[in-house]
């Protein structure tokens, strides 16, 4: 594998998985792999899990980790072509991203969407640039519309605990405050499209994802007609995308209560976290014996040490 940048890196997923899976079973089997390579994580925004996680995989793999902070640890970057750079911003990516490659033989990027242009966004400027002037495989720690790290540790997860073959997957819209970016929300659907699950999208009207993520996935407004029967439950606070990076509505009958779990079949309850208590899900759900939200997190570690190693392999 070349990059793990979004789901077009990866040549099949199941077999991905199923590595996610060995690499638990046995996590130093590959200590050698990445003897003498350093990987580069440059953090846009906060993180606990993606960080620790990556930095766990890599050291599992034999490599060197450096972590960076942009803004706070480094100049504030310019990604504009062809601007006269006389604001705060005192780097370009362009140098920026080909100097980084000059120490790092991977680097992972973690860059939000920042909600000032849908089509900047969608467009990935962050991840694409480094894609394009580091000269190194680019990992994608989180950005402006995917999180593929988090989507191949719920696919192992949902391996794990599944009880029938097929089983069926709900995604489902939680409420939130805040604009939160749909980065997740689009990801996990884009996985799960690549699988067999019976797969429904439930969310308030005005929450639709965008197209190219939905594809053929059932999608409904109705979360007690989405539940019914459910193997697992994906919760999730996402912005709307039709009326981009708006707050439509923050209705707390969509909040993940043991009432709505109790349609069920037996779901278990995931999330990518951190999630807030109360807000998005009751405190019974979370502290159940149904949640994998720990689970999930733990399982982190296998997936980016599963794209890590693919990596490692073709340098
Ligand atoms: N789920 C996830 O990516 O967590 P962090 O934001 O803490 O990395």
């Amino acid at each position: 594998m070349k990059h793990f940048i979004n789901l077009n890196d990866v040549s099949d997923v199941k077999e991905l998985v199923l590595e996610g899976l060995h690499q638990k079973a046995n996590p130093l089997a590959n200590q050698n792999l990445g003897k003498n390579k350093t990987i580069g994580l440059i953090f846009f925004n906060s993180s606990l899990r993606t960080r620790i996680s990556t930095q766990k995989a890599a050291i599992n793999l034999g490599m060197d980790v450096i972590v960076m902070n942009v803004g706070s640890d480094s100049w504030q970057l310019e990604f504009e072509d062809g601007v006269i750079m006389d604001q705060g911003k005192a780097e370009h990516i362009k140098e920026a991203a080909a100097v980084l490659g000059q120490y790092c033989d991977i680097i992972g990027v973690r860059a939000f969407a920042e909600f000032k242009s849908q089509e900047d966004d969608y467009r990935e400027i962050v991840l694409e640039s480094f894609r394009k002037y580091a000269g190194v495989p680019i990992v994608n720690l989180e950005s402006a519309t995917r999180h593929p790290c988090q989507s191949l540790a719920d696919l192992i997860t949902i391996e794990e605990l599944k009880t029938r073959t097929r089983p069926k997957v709900v995604l489902t819209w939680v409420p939130h405050f805040k604009a939160l970016p749909q980065a997740v929300a689009n990801s996990f659907a884009e996985w799960v499209n690549e699988t067999d699950y019976d797969f429904v999208i439930t969310h308030p009207e005005g929450y639709d994802l965008a197209p190219q993520f939905v594809k053929n996935a059932k999608v409904t407004y109705s979360q007690e007609e989405a539940f019914a029967d459910a193997d697992f439950i994906y919760a999730k606070n996402w912005s709307s995308y039709s009326q981009y990076g708006q707050v439509l509505s923050q209705d707390p009958d969509w909040r993940i209560t043991p009432e709505k779990m109790a349609l069920t079949h037996n779901a278990n309850f995931m999330h990518c976290l951190p999630v807030r208590r109360g807000l998005k899900v009751a405190d019974e759900v979370l502290d159940s014996p149904q949640s994998a939200v720990i689970q999930q997190a733990g399982n982190r570690v296998w997936s980016v040490q599963a794209a890590l190693k693919k990596i490692l392999e073709e340098l």
